[in-house]
């Protein structure tokens, strides 16, 4: 038997998020939060699954299911099973069991469940002796995100393969952006688990509601996130929080902030903060807040009280081999 760990980070959507689905660019960093996958090849066909934070797991044979920890559980691991069966087929193997170890809050608009999917894939790719190209990871890991998402633009996968801080567009290669010095963000989480496939539903029934509107307020989004590239580029903070807020609006025109979001974006801002963000699908979940340097700590603190806060660094690596051991 052979046996890979791989890991691929979570990550925050500085600008774009949502008319990336409708083609807008979007930019995203990976961050130093990250899911682990471990692959063990097994020779008896079955695929095995188990996710030690979920506390859930469960285990097929085709499409057959063995056994399940507790109802539900095999349903959960879906996706990361019809991505492993993918890959099995790939390099004409036979079962895999495989274990997920996350840091990333789940739900939470930090890209939780791409950083699982690409860690699974790439981890067991490895573990059959293939080394695989990031498209290639990202097409396979495209199979368990086109379950959970409803038409995920691909963003979350590319940067979470990639690393880095991306630009990205629907259908295209993501392109590095060049930040010059490390930065540190604060995540504020409000809580609130929400679904991103229904937050996309959503704006996709006012988009048709609005179609003309909504495309002004795209091309408006285009030209923040041409601004948010030259003031990551140029590590102009200032600039930065300003144009995360800009944003922050606008998701809130279109519906997927809320009341806890803005209230702790407010906080934040009364606490130091230079400006932010809800990152992600919205509707809960996380908002970036942007911070000079010699002001983090002292924020994250008096932010703490009052939330479950992270102190973020960005860029990170994306996908990578952590373990490998051959039969
Ligand atoms: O909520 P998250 O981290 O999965 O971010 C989704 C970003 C969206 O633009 C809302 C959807 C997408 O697929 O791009």
């Amino acid at each position: 038997m052979a046996e890979a760990t791989c890991s691929a980070p979570g990550k925050v959507i500085f600008t774009g998020e949502h008319f990336v689905v409708y083609g807008a660019k979007a930019i995203a960093g990976a961050i130093n939060l990250r899911a682990y996958a471990t692959a063990t090849t097994r020779n008896d066909g079955v695929i095995s699954i188990s996710s030690e934070d979920m506390g859930i797991h469960a285990e097929w044979r085709g499409a057959e299911l063995l056994r399940e920890s507790k109802r539900g559980a095999s349903e959960r691991l879906r996706p990361i099973r019809e991505a492993v069966a993918g890959l099995i087929d790939k390099v004409k193997g036979s079962g895999l069991s495989i274990s997920i170890n996350s840091q990333i809050p789940r739900a939470s608009g930090l890209g939780s469940s791409a950083a699982v999917s690409v860690a699974c894939v790439a981890a067991g790719l490895y573990a059959y002796g293939y080394k695989p190209s990031h498209s290639e990871i990202i097409d396979l890991a495209s199979i368990a995100e086109g379950i959970i998402h409803y038409r995920a633009s691909g963003v979350d996968l590319a940067v979470s393969t990639y690393g880095g801080v991306i630009s990205y567009r629907r259908g295209s290669k993501p392109a590095m952006i060049d930040i010059k010095k490390p930065m540190s963000l604060l995540l504020i989480d409000v809580g609130t688990p929400r679904r991103t496939g229904e937050m996309v539903r959503r704006v996709n029934l006012l988009r048709e509601q609005y179609i003309s509107i909504f495309e002004k307020l795209r091309e408006a989004v285009e030209e923040i996130t041409a601004e948010c590239e030259l003031a990551l580029v140029n590590n102009r903070y200032e600039r930065l929080g300003e144009i995360l807020t800009i944003n922050h609006n606008l998701l809130r025109a279109i519906g997927v902030s809320t009341k806890e979001l803005d209230e702790a974006l407010e906080l934040a801002m009364r606490n130091g903060a230079i400006g932010g963000k809800l990152t992600g699908g919205g509707g809960g979940g996380c908002l970036i807040a942007v911070v000079n340097e010699e002001d983090i700590d002292i924020v994250y603190k008096k932010l703490s009280r009052a939330y479950n806060v992270y102190k973020v660094a960005i860029p990170q690596e994306g996908v990578r081999c952590d373990s490998l051991r051959t039969e």
